[in-house]
Parts: structure tokens; C-alpha cells; sequence
């Protein structure tokens, strides 16, 4: 199959909504990451969606919509904090598991009687969504296991000869994946930190989001999880990553004396500690911790392709979107998490 990669305009995004309505799959561009979408309410359509990633039958996918009417083609039931959360941040990063209607098929839940749905706020994803006129089912668009895709070369370079089509919208804004939660219960459980933060959602509820187990450190044997994505190994670059935390000193001197040890090191840091690290490679992780966050991904395929066998990635606080941060590098680290005694200019 030969993929063509099309900026969006009325033409391609017809065609998008035409290859969605005879099942077909398309790379298509988010706020958040890239997704690789089909019709939702196919239970087809979702079967090539895992086939063509290579992801496991047992992890569910999210459903896309761009109106609030296609809510009730999608869930059965609206719980009053679920609400709440909608009201405030869609559409918007925020992803939110309810009880599933009976037009979503069990090949997009995973057999669950949940299901995961999102408003996105890209203007190209919702008008694709309305184009087609059907919820869209979207994992992101990377072969299961690799970093999350957020640029339409990214997605050419995991599915090329997989899909038919990718919309390139350009490099995605918050550059890792949304934020997924399970607000069914009398409690909100965070189940995936992202772009919409912990404090945003309790400054909204007045109550605390708990933050599901498993979520910020591996699961125990035998523990359930909350959530099927969190069996599975994720984010996966080839070199080993090392996530480091402390007082910036602290951290430099560390990272110098064991990247003697390795092969091809490098560290990923923000601009401002750059100098930090002398003789070593240098992945930029921007200025803030949004700029990690965007920069993320991006930087674990560069690592790949430069050939790097160690990653030493600087840790940081999980304050607002620094938890979504450290919850990626660290399990691409398999949670090998290096935790130096805190120094002083440690936040
Ligand atoms: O930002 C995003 O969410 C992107 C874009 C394309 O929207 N999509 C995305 O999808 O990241 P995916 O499939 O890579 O991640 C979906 C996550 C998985 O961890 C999955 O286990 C979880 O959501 N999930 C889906 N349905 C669920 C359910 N019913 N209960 C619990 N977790 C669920
Ligand atoms: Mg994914």
C-alpha cells in the first residue's frame, strides 16, 4: 500500500472522511500526539487499527468526537464530575473513561464495558471528525511499543506501506499524550497524566484526583490494573534510559562520571544546564517543563536514529505538567529512576 502524506484542505480532508466511512484507516494530527483513526462504531475498522499498529487485543482505544450531540453515541451515561471535567476542558487534552453505549463495539473497548472519550481541540482533527459525521476510535499513531508520533514525518516513518493516507498538520503543540481519566466513580482516578494537570482538574471539582496505582511506579505482581494500557511496556526508545533527579550540581557531576562507562551516552537536559555536561551529547529539552513535554518524544526518535545506546534524561518536579513528563521518561526507563540526595537548587 503506498501512504500518501497530504496537507489539510477540503480535499484531503474529504478523502480522510471518505476512507473513514468505507473503514479505511488515517494518520491524523492532534493537540496532543498524532492519532491513526477509524470509524469508531466498525468493529473492522477497529480490528485493522490494531493490526496495523501491532498493538495488543487487550488495550482499548479512545474515541474522538468534534460536537457534544455525539456523546450519546458513544456513552450511556453521563456521572455529574465527568460533566464538570467536559464543561472545563473540552475539547481540550482530556480524556475521560464513562460507561460505553451499545453502537461502540467491544473490538474498540478491548471487551470492556467502558469506554475512553475525547473532544480534541486541533481544528484539522474535529474537522475530519465532523467531515465523516461518526465518532473516530484513535490510539496514537506510532507502531506499538515506539514513542508516540508527533509530526507527520513521525507517523511516515512507523506505518509508510501500513495506511493510506496521514493529514500533516504540522508538529503537535503539547507533544505527549492526553490526559486519561476514570471519572465513574466517587472519586476521579487519574489513570495517565497530560496536558490538563491534576491541580487544573481539582481547582475545577474541589476534591482530590487520586492518582491510580500503577500509574507513577510499576505495578506489583498480581496487582490489577486500572488501566489495560498500564500492563504494557511503553514508549520504548532502543537506548537504555537513565532519569536522573537531584540538585542540578549534584546531577552533573553524577552523569559525567557514569556516562565514562557507555558506549554512545547522551542527556537529554533543559537549554539552561546545557553546559552542565561537558564532552557529552546534548538532546534539548527546551526551556520549561511544557518545552520537555513537547520536546519529549521527538527526542527519544532522534536518540534512536543518532544510535545512542544511554540516555541520561534529567528528572523534575511533578508539579502541573511536570508529573505527565516524568511519567513518560520514566517508564521508558523501565522506572530506572535515580534519585540523588536533594540539593539546594532542586524545586
Ligand atoms: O492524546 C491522546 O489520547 C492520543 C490522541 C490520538 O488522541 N491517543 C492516545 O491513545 O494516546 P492510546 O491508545 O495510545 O492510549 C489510550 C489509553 C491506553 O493507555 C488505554 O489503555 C487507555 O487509554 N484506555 C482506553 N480505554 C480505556 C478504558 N475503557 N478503561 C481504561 N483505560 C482505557
Ligand atoms: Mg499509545
Amino acid at each position: 500500500m503506498q501512504t500518501q502524506v497530504l496537507q489539510p484542505n477540503a480535499e484531503s480532508i474529504a478523502l480522510a472522511a471518505e476512507i473513514f466511512r468505507a473503514g479505511g484507516l488515517v494518520g491524523f494530527p492532534t493537540e496532543t500526539v498524532y492519532g491513526l483513526g477509524a470509524d469508531a462504531t466498525n468493529a473492522d475498522a477497529a480490528r485493522a487499527i490494531f493490526a496495523a499498529k501491532g498493538r495488543p487485543g487487550d488495550n482499548p482505544l479512545i474515541v474522538h468526537i468534534s460536537q457534544m450531540e455525539q456523546l450519546s453515541l458513544v456513552v450511556s451515561d453521563i456521572p455529574e464530575r465527568a460533566r464538570a471535567l467536559m464543561e472545563a476542558f473540552w475539547p481540550g487534552p482530556l480524556t475521560l473513561i464513562l460507561p460505553k453505549s451499545a453502537r461502540i463495539p467491544s473490538a474498540v473497548t478491548a471487551g470492556l464495558d467502558t469506554v475512553a472519550v475525547r473532544f480534541p481541540a486541533h481544528a484539522v482533527a474535529q474537522e475530519i471528525i465532523t467531515r465523516t459525521g461518526l465518532p473516530i476510535a484513535a490510539p496514537s499513531a506510532n507502531l506499538s511499543g515506539r514513542p508516540s508520533t508527533t509530526t507527520a514525518a513521525h507517523v511516515f516513518s512507523d506505518l509508510n506501506g501500513r495506511i493510506p493516507l496521514i493529514i500533516d498538520g504540522g508538529p503537535c503543540q503539547v507533544g505527549l499524550e492526553s490526559t486519561v481519566v476514570d471519572a465513574t466513580g466517587e472519586r476521579v482516578v487519574l489513570l495517565r497524566p497530560g496536558g490538563v494537570t491534576r491541580e487544573m482538574m481539582e481547582a475545577v471539582l474541589g476534591e482530590r484526583v487520586e492518582i491510580g496505582k500503577g500509574v507513577m511506579e510499576p505495578l506489583g505482581e498480581g496487582d490489577k490494573a486500572l488501566s489495560p494500557g498500564l500492563k504494557h511496556k511503553h514508549y520504548a526508545p532502543k537506548a537504555q534510559v537513565a532519569v536522573v533527579l537531584g540538585g542540578q550540581e549534584e546531577r552533573a557531576r553524577y552523569i559525567l562520571k557514569a556516562a565514562q562507562a557507555d558506549d554512545r551516552p547522551c542527556v537529554l537536559c533543559l537549554e539552561a544546564h546545557k553546559d552542565a555536561y561537558p564532552g557529552l551529547d546534548i538532546l534539548s529539552a527546551g526551556d520549561t517543563p511544557k518545552d520537555y513535554a513537547h520536546n519529549l518524544f521527538a527526542a527519544l526518535r532522534q536518540a534512536d536514529e543518532a544510535g545512542y545506546t544511554k540516555i541520561y534524561a534529567e528528572g523534575l518536579s511533578t508539579a502541573g505538567v511536570g508529573l505527565a513528563v516524568m511519567n513518560r521518561i520514566e517508564r521508558a526507563a523501565g522506572f530506572d529512576l535515580i534519585k540523588l540526595t536533594q540539593g539546594e537548587d532542586e524545586r
